[in-house]
């Protein structure tokens, strides 16, 4: 049994997915502060298996130990934390207190409950301004907001966890910009308020909830001046964690970059998004975003030699599914769920 810290989520729903299609079952552990649980309920009927859902704040320690038990949990992957960079810099202390704090109570539960084996989500952002291209998990580290810093810390706490005890299997995964949805249009992300992101910003442009996108800056020292990133289908992302989950059969600590290896422009996401939506995306060009870097994107040679895991899907993929499942969801989960919001099943 797998406890999937964070399952609700946007990639905790579709970690769930490649856990059931590969016969495994889970337990998903989420407050719900920033998802639905109709995301899990869709991943029920799309898998044809059911899983468990506990209603539960991985802050409380005795809960998850009681949850670690009774299901007979042999791993964990802990996704669950706070995301956005913006609001990390208006409140940093609930930032470290859900994501630094949040974590080592889970570890906490993990090591009385005896769960050594650990797979996390940490970011590119730890990387902080790249000195050099591609970005391999050599790279210095130097992230440049709190949210950034909650990840880096979080590493750094699970290094020495597991210098105290070897007998841990830790996997640090660092995304890259996650993106997409199932093909299936039923499940994908659902931000609340106005997206910081641009994928999901794009896509309610094209649905009309949007008037148009605000492009943060073309003059970058790039090809058509916009910024560059590794936009990595959620999917083939999910399916990295199954990966990392069964290289970590022997005792270790492996971190490693999840991207494709390829960069694309903020235009060429616009392009290709009017392409296969087949709606205009009107766009203005703003102010380069405080924070921002021109280009970043992976290496992900090494994902590649140890745990034999590649990215497949184009970006052509990543923005038709995203389409999809924002064309057939305009309001994402909104009204989706079970009535009894916050039961457990
Ligand atoms: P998300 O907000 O959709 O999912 C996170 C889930 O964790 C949500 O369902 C939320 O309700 C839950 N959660 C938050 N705090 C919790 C707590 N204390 N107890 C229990 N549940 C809690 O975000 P996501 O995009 O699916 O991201 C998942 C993880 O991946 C996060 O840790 C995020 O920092 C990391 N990550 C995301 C991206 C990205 O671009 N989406 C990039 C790099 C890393
Ligand atoms: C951002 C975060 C990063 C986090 C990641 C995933 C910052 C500085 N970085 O990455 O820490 O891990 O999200 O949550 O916030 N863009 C626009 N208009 C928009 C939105 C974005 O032009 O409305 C541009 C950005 O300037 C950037 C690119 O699109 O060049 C990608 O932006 P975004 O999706 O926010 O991802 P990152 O900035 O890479």
């Amino acid at each position: 049994m797998i406890l999937l810290t964070g399952g609700a989520g946007y990639i905790g729903s579709h970690v769930c997915m490649a856990l059931l299609d590969a016969g495994l079952d889970v337990v998903a552990v989420d407050n719900l502060s920033n998802s639905n649980k109709a995301s899990l309920e869709r991943v029920q009927s799309i898998c044809g298996r059911s899983l468990v859902f506990r209603h539960a704040d991985i802050r409380d320690e005795a809960a998850i130990y009681d949850i670690l038990r009774c299901c007979g949990v042999t791993a964990v992957i802990h996704l669950a934390g706070l995301k956005a960079v913006g609001d990390s810099n208006v409140q940093p202390i609930t930032y470290y207190e859900n994501n630094v704090l949040g974590t080592m109570r889970l570890v906490s539960a993990m090591t009385k409950a005896k769960v050594k084996t650990l797979v996390f989500s940490s970011s590119a952002t730890v990387y902080g301004i790249p000195t050099y291209l591609p970005l391999d998990e050599k790279h210095p580290l130097g992230p440049t907001n709190p949210y950034g810093r909650t990840k880096l810390f979080i590493e750094e706490m699970l290094k020495d966890l597991h210098r105290s005890d070897d007998e841990w299997r830790i996997g640090i995964l660092r995304y890259f910009n996650p993106v997409g949805a199932h093909e299936s249009g039923l499940v994908g992300e659902d931000p609340l308020g106005v997206p910081n992101n641009l994928l999901p910003f794009v896509a309610q442009v094209a649905i009309g909830r949007r008037d148009k996108l605000t492009i943060w800056g073309n003059d970058y020292d790039t090809p058509d001046g916009t910024g560059i990133r590794d936009f990595i289908h959620v999917v083939d992302l999910a399916s990295g964690h199954l990966s990392a989950l069964r290289h970590l059969k022997e005792p270790g600590l492996l971190t490693v970059n999840l991207g494709t290896g390829a960069g694309s422009s903020v235009l060429d996401v616009v392009r290709t998004f009017e392409a296969v939506s087949g709606r205009p995306i009107p766009y203005a060009i703003g102010e380069r975003r405080a924070g921002d870097v021109a280009i970043c994107y992976a290496d992900p040679t090494l994902a590649e030699r140890v745990l034999g895991w590649k990215s497949t899907r184009s970006l052509a993929q990543m923005c038709s599914d995203h389409w999809c499942w924002q064309s057939k969801n305009p309001d994402g989960y909104r009204g989706a769920e079970h009535p009894e919001r916050s039961s457990d099943f």
